[in-house]
C-alpha cells in the first residue's frame, strides 16, 4: 500500500478510537490512491467509481472546526462513499450528539457509504442520516430546526441551489465551508456572488488548502 504522510498528519489531528482510525486511514488510502478527478458540471460515469474525497487536511480542518465550535446539526452536500461523513460524524457525537444529513444520488455509492460507516462502527454510524437521491428534492424538507454547519463538497451547479435550501436554517455563528473555490472559480460564480451580497449575511475567507477551500461565518441577514 502507498504511504502518504498527510494522512498520518491528519489522523494525528483528530481524537478517535484506533477502529475509526483505521478505517479513515485506509478510506483516504484509496482515495489518494485514485487518479484526480475534478467536476465542472453533472456526474460522469468518471466520477461514479471515485471518491473524489476531500483531502485529508481539509478533513483536519473541518473536524477541528465542528470540535470548536460544538457544532451538532450538519449537512452534508455530496457524500461519495462516506469518508468525510466519518469526520462529520465523530465531531457530532463528540459534542453531545446530533445529525449528520448526508446526501448521495448515486445508490452504488450510498451503499459503499453505509459499509464504510458499518466499519467504522456503531458510534460514526448512528449520527448519519443518509439521504439518497438529488439533494436538490431531498434538502427540501425535514432539515433540523437549527444547522450549524454545512459542508458543500458537491459539483458547482448545486451548490447555490443546496445554499439556498439550507440557508434559511443555518444558526448565526453557523459555518458554510465549500471546497475547491479557487480552482473551480468560474463555477463557483453564482454561489460567491450569494456570499458578497450583504443582504444574505456572510463574512467569509478563502484558506490556501489545495484548490481553494472557502469558509463563510453566516452572521445574519443585511451584514455591512
Ligand atoms: C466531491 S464528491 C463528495 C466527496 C465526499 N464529501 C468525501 O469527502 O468523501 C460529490 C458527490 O456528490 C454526488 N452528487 C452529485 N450530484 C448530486 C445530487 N444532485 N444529489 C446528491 N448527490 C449528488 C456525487 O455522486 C459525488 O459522490
Amino acid at each position: 500500500m502507498p504511504n502518504f504522510p498527510e494522512i498520518e498528519k491528519t489522523l494525528a489531528s483528530v481524537e478517535a478510537s484506533p477502529r475509526v482510525i483505521q478505517v479513515l486511514r485506509d478510506l483516504h488510502t484509496k482515495a489518494l490512491s485514485e487518479v484526480p478527478f475534478v467536476s465542472t458540471a453533472g456526474s460522469t460515469a468518471d466520477a461514479l467509481e471515485k471518491f473524489v474525497a476531500l483531502d485529508p487536511d481539509k478533513c483536519a480542518l473541518v473536524y477541528l472546526l465542528l470540535r470548536s465550535t460544538a457544532a451538532r446539526f450538519i449537512v452534508e452536500a455530496g457524500t461519495s462513499f462516506g469518508l468525510s461523513t466519518i469526520y462529520l460524524s465523530l465531531a457530532v457525537g463528540q459534542n453531545g450528539g446530533g445529525k449528520v444529513i448526508a446526501t448521495e444520488n448515486e445508490p452504488t455509492k450510498a451503499l459503499k457509504a453505509r459499509e464504510n460507516w458499518r466499519a467504522a462502527g456503531n458510534d460514526i454510524e448512528k449520527w448519519i442520516e443518509l439521504r439518497e437521491g438529488d439533494l436538490r428534492e431531498t434538502l427540501k424538507k425535514d432539515l433540523p430546526d437549527q444547522v450549524d454547519f454545512l459542508l458543500l463538497d458537491i459539483w458547482t451547479p448545486l451548490a447555490l441551489p443546496t445554499l439556498k435550501l439550507v440557508h434559511p436554517r443555518l444558526k448565526i455563528g453557523g459555518l458554510v465551508v465549500v471546497d475547491n473555490t479557487i480552482e473551480a472559480a468560474s463555477g463557483y460564480a453564482d454561489l460567491m456572488s450569494y456570499f458578497e451580497d450583504p443582504a444574505n449575511g456572510f463574512k467569509a475567507t478563502t484558506a490556501p488548502y489545495s484548490g481553494g477551500l472557502f469558509i463563510a461565518v453566516h452572521l445574519g441577514r443585511g451584514v455591512a
